[in-house]
């Protein structure tokens, strides 16, 4: 086989065989094909796109390329959550340990944030002593004892996306629904959980900015996971704004655990309910109302979050951080940002408000920067809210005096304001099953 003919067929909108598939992964992967042939396919792939069985092909081969995690020592209770990426998401923090107290087992691979969005490994890594690496028994042995576990991705899964996604990015092909869809379901077929929840973002903080595009990728990723024997939904849910109030790491650990106690009830604990309840829908296969309502009372109970104690605690973290976030890292200037006006916010541009604490260093402009962990944003006011000139809308924290211009000029270009509040959006558009 030649892949000059496997490039061919695609260009000429062919359907290619599973053999010619494999093909083109293995050898990618082996070096046999350079980066010029495989930008050609996958831009005959952009224009041309992939059936399903094509698209299921190129996620098993992508999915077996490296190491795979077998937990079948969970049975059918394994469970896995996979976010498109957001500002403000700390879902994962929530959803893990409510799911692992209800009788699922959590076995997570999270990643780093990158741009605009964050990443739960940085997130989790703001805990002092959390250890993000654990070995593949380890990892194992925290699952069965507290439900749960969320350590960074082994450095040999999917070698086939690290380096296929990094050509998409150089040659104008990441947003293709047969690529992203195998990209991220070959991730977490290779992760191996049974039972796999998908949080789709929608708006101008989500990778799919449009509610037809999301739902495209959302039913996609769905036939592939069914497709492969998973269990799998995806919720389409609204990042048109900053999901809760805080964005930055430490922050972000904080607000995940005053809703694991109780203590705030908002648009956050809302997504992290219905991801949760999908989950325990499909795990003891009861209706919907019953899963959520088994949810809402785990967290309600105190439950979920003693599990999140008994996780952070097995995997290094020091609780005395939890239990006092003063020991979180934390940021030498707060600076209040005012409304420059009076007037209803009538949208908060979640991209830019990412981008605003990526300058005050909760993130990462390109992959190699460090983060400041207790850097970021914490929301005063939302969209919808009425305020007057002056009054504070957000505060912004930093440990870089230097950066308070900039971001504050980032932060107050993502808001618009009307006099008349804005029409309330969902926040879950729909779920496909
Ligand atoms: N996220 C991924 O993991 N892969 C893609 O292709 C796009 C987003």
């Amino acid at each position: 086989m030649r892949m000059y003919d496997v490039i061919l067929h695609k260009r000429d909108g062919l359907e290619l065989t599973d053999e010619e598939i494999r093909f083109f992964i293995q050898g990618y992967v082996n070096g046999s094909i350079p980066d010029y042939q495989a930008s050609a396919f996958t831009m005959a792939v952009f224009f041309n796109g992939m059936s399903d069985r094509e698209i299921g092909t190129l996620t098993e081969a992508i999915a077996t390329s490296g190491d795979t995690v077998d937990l079948s020592l969970f049975g059918d209770l394994s469970c896995d959550k996979h976010s498109t990426g957001g500002v403000g998401d700390k879902t994962s923090l929530i959803v893990s340990p409510t799911v692992a107290s209800l009788g699922g087992f959590f076995a997570k691979m999270s990643g780093r944030g990158l741009g605009h969005t964050g990443g739960t490994v940085d997130k989790l890594e703001s805990i002092p002593g959390y250890r993000i690496q654990l070995s593949p028994d380890e990892f194992l042995s925290a699952v069965t004892k507290t439900g749960v576990a969320v350590i960074g991705q082994s450095g040999n899964l999917t070698p086939a996306d690290k380096k296929l996604y990094a050509l998409r990015d150089v040659t104008a092909t990441v947003d293709s629904i047969p690529l992203i869809t195998s990209s991220i379901m070959g991730k977490k077929l290779a992760a191996g959980s049974k039972n796999i929840v998908l949080d789709v973002k929608v708006g101008s903080g989500a990778f799919m900015k449009t509610l037809e595009g999301a739902k495209e990728l959302a039913e996609k990723m769905v036939t592939i996971g069914k497709m492969h024997g998973r269990r799998i939904a995806a919720l389409l849910t609204d990042m048109d704004e900053p999901l809760g109030t805080n964005v930055g790491n430490s922050l972000e650990v904080i607000e995940a655990v005053r809703v694991l106690r109780g203590e705030v009830k908002n648009d956050l604990l809302e997504v992290s309910v219905a991801l949760s309840a999908e989950l325990i829908r499909m795990l003891h296969g009861i209706p919907e109302k019953e899963a959520e309502a088994r949810v809402r009372e785990a967290i309600e109970s105190g439950r979920a979050y003693e599990t999140f104690r008994k996780w952070i605690s097995e995997q290094g973290g020091d609780l005395r951080a939890i239990d006092d976030f003063s020991l979180l890292p934390g940021a030498s200037v707060a600076y209040k940002v005012q409304a420059p006006s009076d007037g209803c916010i009538a949208s908060m541009n979640a991209s830019e408000i990412g981008m605003a604490a990526m300058i005050l260093g909760a993130g990462r402009a390109s992959k190699e920067d460090a983060i400041d962990y207790g850097a970021g944003i914490v929301l005063e006011k939302k969209t919808g809210d009425f305020v007057r000139q002056g009054e504070t809308v957000a505060i912004l924290y930093t440990n870089d005096e230097t950066k308070i211009p900039d971001a504050e000029k980032r932060f107050l270009g993502a808001l618009t304001f009307s006099m008349e509040p804005p029409v309330k959006k969902p926040l879950i558009y729909e779920i496909i099953r």
